[in-house]
């Protein structure tokens, strides 16, 4: 029997869905009440209360895609330089210069920097077959300078909202769904020295009042996605 996946660089399969991508994201989020936006900001606000972030921190958002994060990073920090890699080039073309700025997008890996403060892998593990995960953090982590931090966001898979997500969105029918355990494992054998896991992201547009309750609830394995984040060692 032919196996259908045999040499298929997975890795590219986003070129597929790059110019769609939000279209495509805005339907699987569709039981949230929220935009693909609202999702970027959350990790950025995420980001200016557990880490030092500011205009002068070099961030890497690592798979960046078509540039949500890297967008969202540099609204809400202004000034921040921010670059981006992610194996997918139709991705990249699709990034717009406001997520830009003067920061460098590409899909070589020796085209980065290795002194950035925060290496950033957003939504980016479930979409790595599990035997590629650890290199891919090595990848990302080498780039980090001694003491700087990686931080993973990754889907819950014990949040049943979160797998209807999963189930309905386009692009995530390859997906396979990592918990947070298994992120901590993986971060903590590429030499990583944890520092915190946090459960995000509760209540959809319907229950925003409740939002405010969202960061004292980092506990609660329910959190439609969760934050790992560990630090290289000086
Ligand atoms: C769901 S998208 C998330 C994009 C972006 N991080 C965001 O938050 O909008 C997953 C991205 O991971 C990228 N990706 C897949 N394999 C990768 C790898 N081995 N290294 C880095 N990025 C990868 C894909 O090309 C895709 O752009």
């Amino acid at each position: 029997m032919v196996d259908k996946n045999m040499g298929k660089d997975t890795d590219t399969e986003f070129d597929a869905y790059a110019k769609d991508y939000n279209r495509s994201l805005q339907y699987g989020l569709r039981a949230s009440g929220e935009m693909p936006d609202y999702f970027a900001e959350y990790k950025v606000s995420y980001l200016i209360r557990r880490l030092e972030i500011g205009p002068d921190s070099r961030i890497l958002d690592f798979g960046c895609g078509v540039g949500n994060l890297s967008r969202a990073l540099r609204r809400l920090i202004p000034g921040i330089s921010v670059d981006g890699y992610d194996p997918s080039m139709a991705s990249l073309e699709q990034i717009s210069p406001d997520a830009r700025g003067t920061g460098r997008f590409t899909s070589n890996l020796a085209d980065l920097n290795t002194d950035y403060d925060i290496a950033v892998l957003a939504g980016v593990l479930h979409h790595i077959r599990p035997e590629k995960r650890a290199a891919t953090l090595v990848d990302a982590s080498s780039r980090l300078c001694p003491g700087g931090s990686l931080v993973v966001f990754e889907h819950n898979p014990l949040n049943p909202l979160t797998r209807h997500t999963v189930d309905t969105c386009p692009f995530d029918k390859d997906a396979i769904l990592l918990k947070s355990a298994e992120t901590r494992n993986l971060m903590a054998a590429t030499g990583l020295i944890l520092v915190q896991r946090d459960y995000i992201v509760f209540f959809p547009r319907v229950f925003s009042a409740l939002r405010s309750l969202e960061p004292a609830l980092g506990w609660c394995p329910l959190g439609g996605q969760y934050a790992v984040l560990g630090t290289r060692k000086r």
